[in-house]
């Protein structure tokens, strides 16, 4: 296909070139129903790509015309069978993974490290869950890569699994062998599901690990917004294989959408493709540039390291070398303590923090003076030198509790609130999730064991943030009325 044409902006500009009186929703009427506040500031001219379904411009629920083609063009540029813009993020991806694989009562196999969304997934089919580790690193305190042998065994136990859906690359940019994860699954007549938030950019460069699509995913769905230059919220759900059914993927993403899907969103996702069509190698290889300039500067410096590709390979399978996940313990600086002085003192803003670590996500639109001011701050802080603190570690991460209901049943089941003091032994009716990076310590259903009530209870003391509860101070916990 000529990849050098833009679908849905050729189509919304066509529209909005006839000035058509305008009669349709959104109200705002392309920009006059706007606030001043916000025009004054911005200017008016993209709001007239701010449209619906009118004359000409399609319909994300029964393409057949501009996004039909845009959705065309990016499965060619991703290697897909098919793909679907979405307008709700990886979110509503990973729900329609989740439910185009697994219906009520069928097992899915799901590492603990996943997203948040996968849960939410599984409510909304009544999958099983069958959860299994990925590695972890003590050294660096953060998950790795889920090793084959793991989901071999995971299989041997439970041969009617029907999937695999696991997170690959993590937020740390940590990949899984995907090849290997496959051949297993397809072994077994499952499906392998992979959240690819993260990855969008990684089918642009050899110096980056292989993308899920290339390795034998069925199902795979990517945050194009993150790290590949669509608006927030804009992602795509690609198709990889014959083994997924295609009217059941399209009529789980109705279930998860909007009905009045945004034309900015989709808009932006045309206009990302072509980029990245037409020049996402040169992309790639000036954002890996920058990440081996900073990574180069940071490993100069005393007391500050930076997880490096081939550490701990039994750990980190394979690292995505534009994030840069950085540590000053040895300086007597926690990751949380670290985010807040780089952004506090240096005006250096940062994606997480943990206990001992800082993520940087780079991209191909960061700059060497980003770059700069990143290594030089950490520099600064290398020269003066240990604090004399002592950091926390974090505790051993709490084991998989038992799993007493489904998230499913779970989530529909009477509940009650006991204060947050008495809910070690009871069964959660809510998640605890730090975040970020998102990753559940108990899905609704499973018993908070003394292990995850004092691992959250620290985190809480602390001040971190949490996702799940709905007492956001968590002095109250949702449990199963049983
Ligand atoms: C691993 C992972 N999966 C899925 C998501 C959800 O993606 P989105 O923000 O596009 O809805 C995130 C968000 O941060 C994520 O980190």
């Amino acid at each position: 296909m000529n990849q050098n044409q833009t679908p849905i902006l050729e189509a919304i500009e066509a529209f909005t070139e006839k000035k058509p009186a305008y009669f349709n929703i959104p109200g705002h009427r392309m920009e006059r129903g706007i606030s001043r506040r916000w025009t004054d500031r911005v200017g008016t001219e993209i709001f007239s790509y701010d449209l619906t379904e009118a004359a000409g411009l399609d319909d994300l629920h029964h393409p057949e015309g501009a996004i039909l083609k845009a959705q065309q063009l990016a499965a060619e540029v991703f290697g897909a069978r098919k793909s679907f813009f979405l307008v709700n993020g990886t979110t509503c991806g990973n729900e329609a993974m989740v439910l185009s694989c697994a219906g009520e009562g069928e097992k899915l196999l799901v590492p603990r490290n996943v997203h948040k969304s996968v849960m939410m997934g599984m409510i909304l089919s009544g999958a099983r869950p069958v959860y299994v580790m990925p590695e972890y690193s003590d050294n660096r305190g953060i998950w790795g890569s889920l090793k084959p042998e793991t989901v071999q065994r995971a299989f041997e136990k439970e041969p009617d699994i029907r999937g695999l859906l696991l997170v690959s690359p993590t937020y740390y940019g940590v990949c899984s062998d995907l090849q290997a994860l496959s051949e297993i699954c397809h072994a077994h007549g499952a499906m392998l599901l992979v959240d690819e938030a993260h990855g969008a950019h990684l089918y642009f460069s050899d110096k980056l690990p292989m993308g899920a699509l290339r390795r034998g995913a069925d199902l795979c769905a990517q945050s194009i917004h993150k790290v590949t230059g669509s608006l927030t919220q804009s992602s795509m759900l690609h198709i990889g294989s014959s083994l997924p059914d295609e009217g059941r993927v399209r009529a789980n993403l109705q279930l998860v959408q909007s009905t009045s899907p945004s034309y900015l969103l989709m808009a932006s996702l045309d206009a990302a493709r072509y980029e990245l069509a037409l020049h996402g190698s040169e992309m790639m290889k000036r954002a890996a540039a920058l990440a081996e300039r900073a990574r180069a500067a940071i490993r100069k410096l005393k007391g500050i390291s930076c997880i490096e590709p081939g550490e701990e390979p039994e750990v980190f399978s394979e690292l995505d070398i534009t994030r840069l996940t950085f540590s000053a313990k040895e300086l007597g600086i926690s990751g949380f303590a670290l985010q807040e002085i780089l952004f506090e003192r240096f005006g250096v803003s940062t994606e997480l923090a943990d206990y001992g670590n800082v993520l940087a996500v780079l991209t191909y639109a960061n700059t060497k003076e980003d770059v700069d001011r990143l290594s030089g701050a950490l520099a600064v802080l290398a020269e003066e030198g240990d604090t004399g603190r002592k950091c926390i570690d974090p505790l051993p991460l709490p084991g998989i509790p038992p799993m007493e209901l489904t998230p499913r049943e779970a989530y529909f089941q009477a509940k009650r609130s006991v204060p947050w003091r008495d809910a070690a032994g009871k069964i959660a009716a809510e998640m605890l999730c730090p975040y970020p990076p998102g990753i559940p310590l108990v899905y609704p259903g499973e018993m908070v064991t003394q292990e995850i009530w004092d691992y959250m209870d620290r985190y809480r003391r602390e001040g971190h943030p949490f996702h799940g509860p709905a007492d956001e101070k968590l002095e109250w916990f949702q449990i199963v009325d049983s």
